[in-house]
């Protein structure tokens, strides 16, 4: 299969295992080549274990710039059609976003909300709805140009927790189907 797909992750990897086990299931016409985490302890690592997919660890040390490398150099040598960050909560680079074709999904309606704490902010805003956003990603934080949207409702005794719950079921589709619909348009570099 030509179409490979490297996922990036950084905590409980739900997103991830919607897009590995429709892949293994032949619901998504393309192969999870790899994930790579930041974060060793995430529970990202055993779900991969169970799906039997390889699991790349690749945590933050304090020089920066070569950890940006380090990323860089993994990343060309699977030759990805197109990078996922499902869950990533690492700023990349612009050589990185110029380069591969990168995508992420961001749990509020972009460009509202954007940043690492995007469900409480707009729980504080006291919006009565909010959502899930799937971007290219470019240099900035959640800037990038939008592909899809959906809106999930605000509710009365919503905590952080439920809400985030509440837009990752919708945002699991969504990236699945998003996925789908960009490899059967974009050029493939991988053979
Ligand atoms: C998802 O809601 C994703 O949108 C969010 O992290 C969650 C990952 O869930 N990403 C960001 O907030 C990036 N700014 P998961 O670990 O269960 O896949």
């Amino acid at each position: 299969m030509s179409r490979c797909i490297f996922i990036l992750a950084s905590g409980t990897g739900s997103l991830a295992e919607a897009i590995i086990s429709a892949s293994q299931k032949g619901d998504l016409s393309a192969q999870v080549i790899a994930v790579l985490t930041d974060q060793p302890e995430a529970g990202i690592v055993s779900k991969c274990a169970t799906l039997d997919i390889p699991i790349i660890s690749h945590p933050m040390h304090d020089d920066r710039a070569e950890w940006n490398e380090e990323l860089f150099q993994i990343t060309e040598s699977l030759n990805p059609t197109l990078v996922v960050s499902a869950g990533f909560m690492r700023i990349l680079d612009a050589n990185y976003v110029t380069t591969f074709k990168v995508i992420n999904s961001h749990p509020s309606l972009l460009p509202m909300f954007p940043g690492a704490h995007a469900v409480r902010d707009a729980l504080i805003s006291k919006v009565t709805q909010t959502g899930t956003t799937i971007h290219w990603v470019d240099a900035g934080v959640d800037t990038g140009e939008i592909i899809v949207a959906r809106e999930v409702p605000i509710l009365e005794d919503d905590t952080e927790e439920v809400l985030h719950e509440r837009i990752k079921i919708v945002e699991r589709g969504l990236i699945v189907a998003t996925i789908s619909e960009l490899l059967d348009t974009l050029e493939f570099s991988h053979e």
